[in-house]
């Protein structure tokens, strides 16, 4: 893997570059893959290699690159302005967005608040909860309920929510503890039960928690039907619409973060829809814009939005913004996503590629005794491997097997990224039926040949 100019990258890489969530000693002990451009599912390295986008750019592409659509609307946007502020200001593109998004969301949500990245979505949603009860005579609800292992972002406010020790412990000073509830996935997987049993464990657990803080809790924040950062746990519509109702039932709000799910990743257009489930707030991020630019929205209701109307020196007003909230690029981008899913019918599109999904991993991994679960919902699914399924023992950490996975699978053609050892896919929705079989292929190849053809003995060390 070697040319002049991608020499000069890497060593430019390797001397300037801090990248997201890596090791940066390892990462400099490897030859890095340099993107260059993307061609429908592929992206291509600066020396011409071509890979199948196996997770959608971290699970944000929709349409493939280089969308003929999207790169209309982005430059014929440019033409016309690239940025202005909305701290005084409003612009077309922002505005027509806001009006699709809400066109398009579940009943009841009516106000966009714009932001940058699927974290200050879930932001922007938390401090609108805790100001939302400050102002409405209630200043005890200051507590937020999530799922274990949940995941919401980045910034301090959303690593409180979804504080994970191996990854935050160095934060610990910093963050506000959040209460947890255990997810019907620990109970089915870890526990063993029947998934009914672990939906009916679940919600006997959220109950108890949310009884037991039912005068200081503000907001349920849930990734509804799949916590995808946790390694792709799912559960049932059942659970999200019934967590949900018992946080409600309590007095607090419900934040539905779809910034994962959002946009036709689990087989509907919002996850809310299929698990009927009616948010106070919902968090969008990542496919918003198509994979193509960050920008992320909240929405929520007129309820919530009218009580911060008032007069300016009462300060009621929600005093939250980024430079770039609004950005009408992205904003066009957006807008040409949205008309995208309404002429191509992507939600009807996509659902025989998530049925070969659904049969494809069945075919190629079910059965392989290393394979101890599957787990999907659209074009979201998570293949968990343990040393030992049936007593679920892990396969010691240092073996980096999904990491090891992950690099054959990127030898062959494919990128992918695993979380620990699930194997993670997530192609965009625009992936063909061909590809999609090469993706699946190419995956179970690489998973054999990383685990079948080194000794057992070595695995488990
Ligand atoms: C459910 C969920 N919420 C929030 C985020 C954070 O989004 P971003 O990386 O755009 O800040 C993610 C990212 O993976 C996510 O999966």
């Amino acid at each position: 893997m070697s040319s002049e100019k991608y020499d000069r990258l890497k060593i430019l890489d390797h001397r300037h570059l801090w990248h997201p969530f890596t090791q940066m000693r390892s990462w400099m002990r490897d030859d890095p893959v340099i993107i260059e451009r993307g061609e429908g599912n592929y992206l291509i390295d600066v020396n011409g290699r071509r890979y199948l986008d196996g997770v959608s750019s971290l699970w944000c592409n929709v349409h493939g690159h280089r969308k003929l659509e999207l790169d209309r609307a982005l430059t014929e946007q440019a033409g016309r302005i690239a940025h202005s502020t909305m701290l005084g200001l409003s612009n077309v593109a922002a505005t027509e967005l806001g009006a699709e998004l809400i066109a398009i969301a579940p009943a009841g949500l009516s106000r966009v608040f714009y932001s940058d990245s699927g974290a200050e979505s879930v932001e922007v949603a938390i401090r609108i909860a805790a100001q939302f009860f400050q102002l409405t005579g209630a200043p005890s609800r200051t507590r937020f309920l999530t799922l274990a292992e949940s995941y919401h972002g980045d910034t301090i406010g959303a690593v409180s929510l979804g504080f994970s020790e191996p990854f935050h412990r160095h934060l610990r000073g910093l963050v506000f503890p959040a209460l947890k509830t255990e997810p019907p996935h620990i109970f089915r997987f870890h526990r063993q039960m029947t998934p009914e049993a672990a939906t009916r464990t679940a919600l006997d657990a959220a109950a108890r928690v949310i009884d037991q803080h039912r005068d200081t809790l503000a907001a349920l924040v849930i990734e509804p039907l799949m916590q995808g950062a946790a390694g792709m746990w799912a559960h049932d519509a059942e659970f999200s619409r019934g967590v949900a109702e018992l946080a409600r039932a309590a007095g607090a709000l419900v934040i539905a973060d779809e910034v994962a799910t959002g946009f036709g990743r689990t087989g509907a257009m919002f996850a809310c829809e299929r698990a009927a489930l009616a948010p106070d707030l919902m968090c969008l991020g990542k496919g918003i814009t198509g994979g193509y630019l960050p920008l992320a929205a909240t929405l929520t209701t007129e309820k919530i939005f009218e009580v911060f109307l008032g007069e300016p020196h009462e300060y009621r007003a929600f005093y939250y913004g980024h430079t770039y909230t609004g950005n009408p690029l992205a904003s066009a981008v957006a807008r040409a996503n949205l008309a995208l899913f309404r002429d191509e019918k992507i939600i009807e599109r996509i659902q025989p590629r998530v049925a070969q999904l659904t049969a494809g991993l069945r075919a190629r991994f079910a059965g392989l005794p290393y394979v101890a679960d599957i787990r999907q919902h659209g074009l979201m699914a998570g293949i968990e491997l343990m040393a030992d399924p049936k007593r679920r023992i892990a396969f010691p950490s240092a073996r980096a097997v999904g990491h090891r996975i992950i690099m054959r699978a990127r030898e062959a053609g494919v990128i992918i990224r695993p979380l620990g050892d699930v194997i993670i896919l997530m192609p965009p929705l625009s992936i063909d039926e061909a590809e999609l079989e090469l993706l699946m292929d190419t995956v179970c190849a690489a998973t054999r040949e990383i685990l079948e053809r080194e000794p057992s003995s070595e695995l488990m060390r």
